[in-house]
């Protein structure tokens, strides 16, 4: 069967500065750059992110590339630790405006869209170490204005921006489950992240428009990882502990990026909780007036969940994953290199909700994608990688994607995480997602099968089973 998609279908990749360009010429180190240079150890083989598949020297080779298999827009971001000189005043790196505008233009050169993201885990630590990064208010008002630096000196060119790329993980990682810098255990502190990073996210996208860049022809909104909820069961247990699921991973960013407001039912239990956040009237009404124009969704894996074993008043400190615990449904089909589950359909279940209950919001597919470690095996004997697996995985999600869009859902393109491989936070290079795979001791880069049965679907606009 031939699935046929809209004639200017954003067929693309996704990417972010701190894991493709390397550290060169950076003055000042993000939470990752400082993690790695503490406890390398933490990092799989020990490798950082000094290097990764150094954009900042080959970004003209490797925008080639991109063009060769036909990529019409690619999503990166600008580094808030490469691009501002001093932190407080705002002021740039000028080595850094040369290169985001020569990164620029070589995309547009290529007639590749370029795609911008602000903030993709990579806080300058140093205001970490000062204000607590995201816990404070200031570091939000440092946020806007770097923001408002890469409007003013890129937004003549770039017309598609996203304020952060999954929220969520910094809350997560950083504050609740120990799997980012600093590792911390800390509800309370968790959910006032999670404000501040709304909170953030509407300053910017106020500032976007006080600036008039949607007169012209500008766009912005934010990038979520949605993980559509299923329960374990239809109890009226596992129920409750799916919307609870819902309500923190999914609907505390995407309620205020669509709606302006947070779901009364998540600030009702906060609030029973006694860990509610710090707002003020005029924050609120900020994050009321300035929602998205756009939705990027990243989606891997969908989350089943079922009622926690214990009961909430047996846990000692206040955690959201005390309301729902994690259910492995027997006979699921896996990505075993990653720990994920593979479940397409779940983004027709996405796009039939944001139809329905957001709006019907113009959005994209911003990152899907298949980790597989040890590619090297699956190579030829000229080197090409033979990925039937992830062409089979892209093609499988696209049909979903393909169904939702014929049932009305606003869907405008699709970006697999990631054109070139790169590094990855903790996993460092131990999951391979790219079109195009890197070698991390020669940084040759060679397509691999998946990029050209890419190349076809984008000229054809067509998925072919
Ligand atoms: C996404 C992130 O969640 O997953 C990317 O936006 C990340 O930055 C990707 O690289 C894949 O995750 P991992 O841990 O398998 O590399």
């Amino acid at each position: 069967m031939q699935r046929t998609f809209k004639e200017d279908f954003w067929w693309g990749a996704a990417t972010s500065g701190p894991q493709s360009e390397g550290r060169f010429n950076k003055k000042h180190a993000n939470m990752f750059d400082y993690w790695y240079e503490i406890e390398p150890t933490d990092f799989y083989d020990q490798v950082g992110p000094d290097v990764t598949s150094n954009f900042y020297n080959s970004f003209k080779e490797d925008i080639a590339l991109m063009k060769e298999i036909g990529l019409n827009s690619v999503r990166t971001s600008i580094q808030w630790s490469r691009l501002i000189d001093d932190l407080e005043l705002g002021t740039v790196n000028e080595d850094a405006v040369r290169f985001y505008n020569e990164v620029i233009d070589a995309f547009l050169e290529a007639e590749i869209r370029p795609v911008m993201n602000l903030h993709h885990f990579d806080l300058p630590v140093e205001l970490y170490h000062k204000y607590g990064g995201w816990e404070s208010k200031h570091v939000v008002d440092l946020y806007v204005k770097f923001a408002e630096k890469c409007f003013e000196l890129f937004g003549d060119r770039v017309k598609d921006w996203f304020t952060h790329n999954e929220p969520i993980v910094v809350v997560e990682g950083e504050y609740l489950h120990q799997f980012h810098y600093p590792k911390i255990v800390d509800g309370k502190k968790a959910v006032q992240v999670a404000y501040n990073l709304n909170l953030a996210s509407a300053k910017a996208i106020q500032a976007f428009r006080r600036m008039g860049l949607q007169n012209e022809g500008g766009r912005i909104g934010i990038i979520l990882n949605l993980t559509p909820t299923y329960p374990a069961s239809d109890s009226p247990e596992d129920v409750a502990a799916a919307n609870i699921a819902e309500l923190f991973n999914n609907r505390m960013f995407l309620d205020t990026a669509v709606h302006g407001e947070f779901p009364q039912e998540l600030v009702d239990l906060f609030i029973k909780d006694g860990v509610l956040w710090e707002s003020t009237p005029e924050e609120l009404v900020i994050i009321k007036e300035n929602t998205i124009d756009v939705l990027g969704v990243n989606f891997y894996h969908p989350n089943r969940v079922q009622a926690p074993d214990i009961a909430p008043n047996s846990v000692g400190a206040w955690l959201p994953n005390r309301y729902f615990d994690e259910y492995n449904m027997p006979g699921r089909r896996m990505n075993i290199d990653r720990g994920w589950e593979i479940y397409p359909k779940a983004l027709y279940d996405i796009a039939i909700n944001i139809r329905d209950n957001y709006n019907n919001i113009p959005w994209f597919v911003s990152e899907n994608g298949m980790g597989i470690s040890g590619e090297e095996r699956f190579m030829n004997e000229v080197g090409v990688v033979q990925d039937e697996y992830r062409i089979d995985f892209i093609r499988e999600h696209l049909e979903w994607v393909h169904q939702g869009i014929e049932e009305g859902s606003n869907c405008f393109g699709y970006h697999l995480w990631t054109p070139i491989d790169c590094w990855s936070w903790a996993n460092a290079y131990k999951n391979r997602y790219g079109f195009i795979s890197t070698n991390i001791h020669t940084q040759i880069k060679t397509i691999k099968k998946s990029g050209h049965w890419f190349k076809t679907v984008a000229q054809t606009n067509t998925v072919t089973d």
